[in-house]
């Protein structure tokens, strides 16, 4: 179950956190992945290893030219897992202009463009798998994360109209929404023991997610096993969006 033998894979933000827990889970099952970060790094050799691959591949999300300077360094992948992304807590109207312009063009419009970019390969093969990571703010309304989720909604309807328009050339396209999940992220805010008593009070199961926790769902979307599932999302979250 879940084979990756043979095929390739490039997922983004895979330097550190659940990126890198998707990448290694990916290599663990035979797929020959491209560990990505915004510049070189040693973290990112550092993660590389972690993941089990040499391939590594830098592009800033920020910037326009990110999709194709991507494609340039790993030419055509079987499987894409969109999951770099930035988020800034502010109340609706206290983003920068260059806050708000970040986090539409690392968290959407390189979602689109990337999509944009390694979707010919995978048609002319007659196969593919995308899978974006939203977040649990699709569909909770945070009150310092409202341009974050609105961003994650977006990527979502991004995913069914893709999805929709490419189902007919084998390639599949779905998100995974985590919820609270330990990461480099929020390490530091989680270990402040009243807000971490406040978060795990707001998720039903009654504790914060492990990196680990998408990998599941994953390895289902990436798979051949999950070959009939497009334009879907498999929520991660503990219960938090209920
Ligand atoms: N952690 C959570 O509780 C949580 C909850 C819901 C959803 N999510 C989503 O899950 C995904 C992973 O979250 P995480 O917590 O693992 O994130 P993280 O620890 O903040 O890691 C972010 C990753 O994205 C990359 N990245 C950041 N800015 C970039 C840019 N401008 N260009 C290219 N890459 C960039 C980073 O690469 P460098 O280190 O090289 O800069 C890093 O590998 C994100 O989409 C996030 O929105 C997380």
């Amino acid at each position: 179950m879940f084979d990756l033998t043979g095929r390739t894979a490039l997922v983004t933000g895979s330097s550190q956190g659940i990126g890198k827990e998707l990448a290694k889970a990916l290599s663990e099952h035979g797929a020959e992945v491209f560990a990505h970060g915004t510049h070189p790094s040693e973290k990112l050799k550092a993660a590389a290893q972690y993941i089990g691959t040499d391939k590594t591949a830098t592009a800033d999300l920020f910037d326009a030219n990110a999709a194709k300077s991507l494609f340039s360094q790993t030419g055509g992948v079987d499987i894409l897992i969109l999951n770099a992304s930035v988020q800034y807590k502010r109340p609706w109207d206290g983003f920068s202009d260059e806050e708000v312009d970040n986090q539409i063009n690392c968290n959407l419009k390189s979602t689109y463009y990337i999509i944009k970019e390694y979707l010919p390969y995978m048609k002319a093969n007659g196969r593919g798998r995308i899978v974006t990571i939203g977040s649990v703010n699709q569909y909770n309304n945070h009150p310092e994360l409202l341009l974050y989720g609105v961003t994650k909604a977006a990527q979502m309807k991004l995913v069914e109209g893709i999805a929709k328009a490419t189902a007919k050339f084998g390639v599949t396209v779905n998100n995974i929404a985590p919820g609270a999940i330990y990461t480099p992220r929020n390490s530091e805010v989680l270990s402040d023991e009243a807000f971490l008593k406040k978060v795990n009070d707001s998720i039903p199961m009654g504790y914060v997610g492990d990196a680990k926790a998408m990998n599941g769902a994953a390895l289902l979307l990436c798979s051949d096993e999950g070959s009939y599932i497009t334009g879907s999302e498999i929520i991660v979250d503990g219960g938090m969006h209920l």
